[in-house]
């Protein structure tokens, strides 16, 4: 069985973090966030993924070189030379997709994280044996995404609308579908989009289905859904595999930290943190709902809550950072400073407070 994952987009919203590297490749729970799709579709027995990408492919193609090597699984690029959209590209990627088999492939935004159940979705798609499935979850504001108005006994969808100005349910696409080959030929080589173009179309014919997804789901492309979902990630794994997650005096609630990192004395940790691998939390350190990339420094006694650090960054002694306070790569914060909602991008140094949400250039 085949996949495509869309990693193309210029993950705005998730910047400063996507200055540095592109949306897939951002560290969410301690891996970039593709992994967690990757191996998901590794697990049931997915033998090549697709990926479409038409932003920093330099990057991403290192970046799967060492994958393919460690998960036996074949990793190839589809490269667009302008951005085609959420359809375009599987015109572009067409060959990669179609065999002989005439199997189903999957396919993913690869901005969502949940418990991938893939396997009911073929189980899914098989039973109701028409073109197309879609999995669907309920949210509480339906308008920022695409909307799925379905017959809830058999799945069927009477409409699908992207971001609808008014409310028509919230049922929601969570970006995670399974498509017969014959859909390919819906789509033209050019910008298009798969929730404008094309599940509207399949849906006006009958021949697209939803499944309700069980589990968690968050879309993790803007920084406060990224804090939300990795509760949801972490409250997850508490229940399927509780081995992963850290333990001890020093720890609140989910906390998943790298073996690689070095926390001292007298810190508290926790609820709903994440700490990458090299991390150094010194002694006395506070942190909540709060992720961590590779490689940062947190000294003594600084406290930090709602907030991501990037990559190589150092938080200086007694620095209270909180309320979404977002550093890039490589961003210093010297010793007492204070941030409420500093979006900071990289390599700068902060010597002075930042009182109120703003960007720092
Ligand atoms: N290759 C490629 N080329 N990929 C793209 C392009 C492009 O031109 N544009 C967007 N993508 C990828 C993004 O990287 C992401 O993985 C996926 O397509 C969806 O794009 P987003 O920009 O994240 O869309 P969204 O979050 O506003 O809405 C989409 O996701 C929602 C669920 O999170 C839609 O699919 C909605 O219907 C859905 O509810
Ligand atoms: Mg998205």
């Amino acid at each position: 069985m085949k996949a495509l994952i869309l990693v193309g987009g210029f993950g705005t919203r998730l910047r400063p973090l996507t200055l540095s590297f592109p949306k897939p490749l951002v560290d969410f729970a301690n891996k970039p966030m593709i992994l967690h799709q990757i191996e998901a579709l590794e697990a049931i027995g997915v033998s090549e993924v697709v990926l479409a990408i038409n932003y920093q492919p330099e990057v991403m193609l290192n970046f799967l070189k060492d994958l393919e090597a460690k998960l036996g699984i074949k990793i190839t690029c589809s490269q667009e030379t302008e951005p085609l959209g959420t359809a375009g590209p599987l015109a572009l990627a067409r060959d990669k997709l179609i065999d002989d088999s005439g199997e189903p492939f999957f396919v993913l935004n690869s901005d969502v994280i949940s418990e991938y159940p893939l396997k009911e979705m073929i189980a899914f798609h098989k039973h109701h044996g028409r073109e197309a499935s879609i999995m669907v979850t309920k949210v509480d504001e339906p308008s920022k995404y695409g909307v799925v108005v379905m017959e809830e006994s058999t799945g069927e969808v009477e409409k699908f609308v992207e971001k609808p100005k008014l409310f028509v349910g919230n049922k929601i696409n969570a970006g995670i579908y399974l498509l017969n080959p014959s859909v390919l030929d819906r789509i033209e080589l050019r910008p298009t989009s798969i929730e404008k173009e094309v599940f509207p179309k399949i849906a006006a014919e009958k021949r697209l289905y939803a499944m309700v997804l069980p589990g968690f789901w968050m879309d993790v492309g803007q920084p406060r859904d990224y804090i939300t979902g990795l509760r949801l990630y972490l409250d997850s794994l508490k229940k399927k595999s509780p081995s992963k997650l850290a333990a001890g005096s020093h720890i609140v609630g989910n906390v998943i930290v790298d073996e690689t990192v070095k926390i001292g004395e007298g810190c508290l940790i926790g609820p709903d943190v994440a700490i990458g691998s090299g991390c150094v939390v010194e002694s006395g350190v506070r942190l909540s709902r709060y992720t961590v990339m590779r490689g940062v420094r947190i000294k003594k006694h600084a406290c930090i809550s709602s907030s991501i650090i990037g990559w190589h960054s150092t938080v200086g002694q007694w620095a209270r950072l909180e309320n979404m306070t977002i550093l890039g790569e490589d961003v210093h914060v010297c010793d007492e400073i204070y941030s409420n909602g500093g979006v900071v991008l990289p390599h700068k140094e902060i010597k002075s407070n930042i009182w109120k949400p703003e960007i720092v250039m």
